[in-house]
């Protein structure tokens, strides 16, 4: 059976589907109109954060609530870090509603010691002790969802300074239990309440679409959750992954560098996902730029999980500098075309999907996917790791079902990864003794995965208090941040900055996401000037 199809500003793809019985409903995907009321800059355009889609992972997907402790944390973290997560970019990591505080007579919230014997605060040092960043989590209403936590409602200053006190990098708030508050309002209050706060966190709304969050969140945090959850605890579900790629799609418009659509967390490596479909919703988060959080256990992982996973071709397209969300150009409701995601070097990534049994071949012809029809471009396909071309128009594609073609297309040879930032600690701590002036040194290395060359860091002195220097030696790929304190005229007690450093990104020449890190000094007696 062969069928011409045309889509909306390209010319005609010649489909041949493989297997009989199978249905073209021929319909044209209808695009969203440019999207109006977004504010002119992003909320992170101040702090830096998320100007790629924020990467790590979160606890709800595979765990539910009860058996999340700091144990349970503890032993993922250390998973992320020996299966090669951490250095593939992924960061945020903590507990979702894990059932981690409660609210004292105070009003005050306090860790939940029974199950996170170190404290909030403690757990958080863990983690960033480890080159990790610590993800945290709380809701919008009275209670969060499971009604096992506090939620924000009036006490919105100071639960978000309790965050900053356990050194929270990243907060996802909820939207239960939220009965007759106004949407933007609240979440409006949330994100000045985390600036009073002092401690610039990423953002993540989770109001699953109520209330059109990407129409007014981006001013407000980093990302927002478009749909319903993408599973129930525990359990992979295909179909329904699948539907919210297709919703969250639609949504391309309004994402960009510091302003994601969120899927959810995603479902590979989770029971009841077959390795071919996790390596597809991989792809489609990836093709979305939709922020990168693992939800399945890392402390159990197939070969295959892992690779999907750590995909750095893949997870290129994802990190992008650029910031576009890919979107679907055709869909015929067994394969459907997706592209629109122009890459920092020129390059453009496309996929194919096929939603049927058997195999499709397809030829994808280059004025479909952003290019001139005459063009002749070279193809990498983002799983198997080939590269071929050049080709003439347009390249033919045979996919499997369930299956995706995933290819990254370009007029020359190379496909550089962009900055993927990994760094060995985000927490110095140094401890003077005497009372004679010293001069202690703690270091923070940070590497670039991605293939090409850093300029130098540039910390920001506006970070950095009286008794603290940073410099930054090395170059290219591993930069330390050399930490110099110098103790004179200290008084006792404890101090504590949180250094921030930014780059730019050097092919694009954008602004990478801020970098920062805490450095803690302990002094024990009066220091002597
Ligand atoms: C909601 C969110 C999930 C998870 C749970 C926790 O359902 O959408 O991602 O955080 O709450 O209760």
């Amino acid at each position: 059976m062969a069928t011409k199809k045309n889509t909306p500003g390209s010319t005609s793809a010649l489909l041949i589907i493989l297997v009989t019985g199978v249905t073209l409903s021929l319909t044209m995907d209808s695009r969203p109109a440019s999207p109006q009321n977004l504010p002119l800059r992003a909320h992170a355009d101040a702090d830096g954060l998320a100007l790629t889609p924020p990467m790590g992972w979160y606890p709800w997907n595979a765990f539910g609530e009860a058996p999340q402790t700091e144990k349970l944390i503890k032993e993922i973290v250390d998973a992320l870090v020996a299966s090669g997560l951490k250095d593939a970019g992924y960061t945020y990591v903590g507990p979702d509603e894990g059932i981690c505080f409660s609210r004292g007579p105070d009003g005050k919230l306090t860790s939940n010691l029974a199950r996170y014997p170190s404290g909030l605060r403690g757990l958080g040092d863990y983690i960033h002790g480890k080159g990790l960043k610590y993800a945290l989590y709380t809701d919008a209403g009275s209670k969060t969802c499971s009604t096992a936590m506090p939620g924000t409602k009036g006490h919105e200053f100071e639960d978000m300074r309790a965050f900053a006190d356990w050194r929270a990098d990243y907060i996802k708030i909820d939207w239960c239990n939220t009965e007759g508050q106004d949407i933007v309002k609240t979440y409006s209050l949330l994100g000045e309440a985390q600036r009073a706060a002092g401690r610039p966190v990423v953002h993540s709304l989770c109001s699953w679409g109520e209330g059109y969050p990407w129409k007014w969140a981006g001013a407000i945090g980093h990302m927002w959750r478009t749909t319903t959850d993408v599973c129930a605890p525990g359990q992979a579900d295909w179909a329904r992954a699948v539907r919210i790629a297709f919703a969250n799609e639609k949504l391309a418009p309004f994402a960009g560098p510091g302003r994601w659509n969120d899927p959810d967390m995603l479902v590979v490596g989770m029971p009841g996902l077959s390795e071919v479909q996790g390596r597809s919703i991989f792809s489609f988060w990836c093709m979305m730029a939709s922020p990168l959080i693992a939800g399945n256990d890392l402390r159990d992982m197939t070969r295959p999980t892992i690779d999907t996973l750590t995909n750095l071709e893949a997870i290129a397209i994802d990190q992008d500098p650029l910031g576009a969300q890919g979107h679907v150009v055709w869909d015929d409701g067994d394969v459907s075309l997706w592209a629109g995601k122009p890459l920092f070097d020129g390059s453009r990534a496309a996929l194919l999907f096929f939603h049927g049994k058997s195999k499709a071949r397809l030829r994808i012809a280059w004025d479909e996917v952003g290019f001139a029809a005459a063009d002749e471009l070279y193809v990498r396909n983002l799983w198997t790791h080939e590269t071929t071309g050049p080709h003439a128009g347009g390249v033919d594609v045979t996919v499997g079902g369930s299956d995706v073609a995933f290819l990254r297309i370009s007029k020359t040879k190379d496909f550089p990864i962009p900055p993927i930032l990994v760094a060995d600690t985000y927490l110095v701590s140094l401890r003077a003794a005497g009372s004679r002036p010293e001069k202690l040194c703690g270091t923070v290395t940070v590497a670039n995965k991605g293939s090409s060359d850093l300029p130098p860091w540039r910390v920001d002195p506006k970070s950095l208090p009286p008794w603290l220097s940073v410099a930054v030696t090395g170059s290219g790929k591993t930069q330390t941040f050399v930490n110099t304190v110098t103790t004179a005229g200290l008084k006792k007690g404890a101090y504590h900055a949180l250094v921030r450093a930014d780059n730019v990104e050097p092919v694009s020449g954008r602004p990478m996401s801020a970098l920062y890190y805490d450095v803690d000094l302990e002094v024990v007696r009066n220091v002597r000037r």
